[in-house]
């Protein structure tokens, strides 16, 4: 299919800063967690699960954000609490991509938690070629067990990832890819 192949070659991410609304409607959501939810996974599993941020959620779960990073940082300056808040509000959506994985003879954890990988770029993939802005971000929240905890993931539950998704304002410049002699080799 030449269409995907040119689409796929020049694919490329939109950091949330440069997004505003609108977000996808509601039946293009449908299709982007559905193609999320199309990818490899070994002993068809499903191991990962998506939580979606629209609206005044977002808002919500900046604030549990912002009240981990409070407790944790008691000599924050104002400031910063403020833009924990502001964490999830740039995108008008965000998908948190939930790794979910469980015990099994035959499929290691690492490969669940590779299907959660690829279930982001899927997500990523599937907006973009709708026509939206998309980008998959982590930073400390999403390894801090008190945020998961109040984003409601269960205690085995990881996060995978934060895909951001919103119209982009400004064309996304492209970043340096590597030189396949540099990452190729033959055996
Ligand atoms: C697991 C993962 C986590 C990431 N977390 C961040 C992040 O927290 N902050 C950031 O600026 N970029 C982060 N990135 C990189 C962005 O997704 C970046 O925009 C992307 O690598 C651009 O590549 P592309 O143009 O091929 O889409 C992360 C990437 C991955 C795979």
């Amino acid at each position: 299919m030449p269409d995907t192949i040119d689409f796929l070659k020049v694919r490329r991410s939109v950091k949330p800063r440069e997004m505003s609304g609108p977000g996808p409607t509601a039946a293009e959501l449908d299709t982007i967690l559905t193609i999320g939810a199309r990818v490899p996974d070994h002993g068809k599993l499903a191991p990962w699960r998506f939580i979606v941020f629209e609206g005044d959620a977002r808002a919500h779960a900046g604030e549990a954000i912002a009240r981990v990073f409070a407790e944790k940082h008691p000599a924050a300056p104002a400031a910063d609490i403020a833009a924990e808040k502001l964490r999830l509000m740039e995108a008008p959506l965000v998908i948190a991509v939930v790794s979910s994985i469980r015990s099994h003879p035959k499929v290691p954890a690492w490969e669940q938690e590779l299907s959660a990988g690829a279930s982001c770029l899927n997500i990523v993939t599937a907006a973009t070629a709708l026509g939206y802005g998309a980008n998959w971000l982590t930073g400390w929240m999403t390894y801090d067990r008190d945020v998961l905890d109040a984003l409601g993931l269960q205690p085995h539950e990881k996060l995978a990832g934060f895909i951001h998704i919103g119209t982009a304002t400004k064309p996304s410049e492209d970043r340096p890819r590597p030189a396949l002699a540099e990452i190729v080799t033959r055996f």
